[in-house]
């Protein structure tokens, strides 16, 4: 499979929300990294036909999307981040319903809904009405209508808010499970998760993709780059407005600095191997002159 995003752009109104996107997925997992209004949601809604783009097309296989209606439809899996259920219908019913929405048979809708309800961890909750159910069980019920159908395309959009850290390895281990033909876009501000999950990086920033690259590969970038700075706790101010910091640390009146420089920032700073979130900061950081 193969998604094109082509001259993306789109305007609500004043605001420019995206610009110019273009980018090829093929199979794998993304992860759409990004600050709150960089316009994650505004992709995937183009990415699933829910809206449509200003300018530009999306090319699935080399078809436009929008002209492919009900066979883009069945190919897609799709977690929105307002995920509203139906409040008086069991786990069970809603699934089955969705399934029956997506045309599956009865008797694939029904297995396929036990299958998922085992998946996502709520065998026991499958004939619980959903308004009874938590943030994150609602969250999974989401995870599990999504996957009925066995779509080809998954796009989901903070599939990991409100989940546990239990939870979240579960989900980590349900996406490393899928097909390996399977082109899954998953939008988070979780850093942790993209690089424990995507196989590639969408960095998008006020409308625009800055890179795609794989997690090892922004690490690189920013190799040599990450420093460990202790002063006392009266220079911490100074260091925070000079410096990228991606953590703080606070003990006997002294401030560890975890930062983002091109030199050596000080003569005894110590230099660490680079994380992910140093990679946020590095892109996304107030202080973000360095790029
Ligand atoms: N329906 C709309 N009408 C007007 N402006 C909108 C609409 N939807 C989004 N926007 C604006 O477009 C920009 C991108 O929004 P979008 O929801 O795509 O961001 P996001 O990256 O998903 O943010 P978040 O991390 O908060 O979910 C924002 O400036 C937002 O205010
Ligand atoms: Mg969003």
């Amino acid at each position: 499979m193969n998604l094109v995003f082509e001259n993306i752009g789109k305007v609500y109104k004043e605001t420019v929300a995206l610009n110019r996107v273009n980018i090829t997925m093929s199979s794998g997992v993304y992860g759409l990294l990004g600050p709150n209004g960089a316009g994650k949601t505004t992709m995937m809604k183009i990415m699933t036909d829910l809206i449509p783009p200003s300018t530009g097309r999306v090319l699935l296989d080399g078809q436009d999307i929008r002209a492919m209606g009900a066979d883009f439809r069945k190919k897609l899996g799709y977690l929105p981040q307002d995920f509203g259920v139906y409040p008086n219908f069991t786990a069970e019913q809603f699934l089955l319903y969705i399934a029956r929405l997506k045309g599956l048979s009865r008797f694939e809708a029904k297995r396929q809904t036990d299958e998922l309800l085992v998946l996502v961890g709520l065998q026991e909750k499958a004939r619980s009405r959903l308004k009874g159910f938590s943030g994150g069980q609602k969250q999974r019920v989401g995870i599990a209508q999504a996957l009925l159908g066995d779509p080809e395309l998954l796009v989901l959009d903070e599939p990991t808010a409100g989940l546990d850290p239990e939870e979240r390895i579960r989900f980590r281990g349900i996406l490393s499970g899928l097909s390996q033909q399977k082109t899954v876009l998953l939008s988070t501000h979780i850093v942790s998760d993209v690089e424990a999950i995507a196989n590639q990086v969408i960095l998008l920033k006020k409308g625009s993709v800055l890179d795609v690259k794989r997690p090892s590969e922004y690490l690189k970038e920013i190799e040599g780059r990450v420093w460990s700075v202790t002063v006392p706790a009266q220079r911490e101010a100074e260091l925070v407005k000079k410096y990228p910091c991606s953590n703080i640390m606070h003990t006997d009146g002294k401030s560890v600095v975890r930062l983002l420089s091109h030199e050596r920032p000080t003569p005894d700073a110590e230099p660490l191997s680079p994380n992910m979130e140093d990679m946020y900061v590095y892109y996304f950081g107030r202080n973000t002159e360095l790029q």
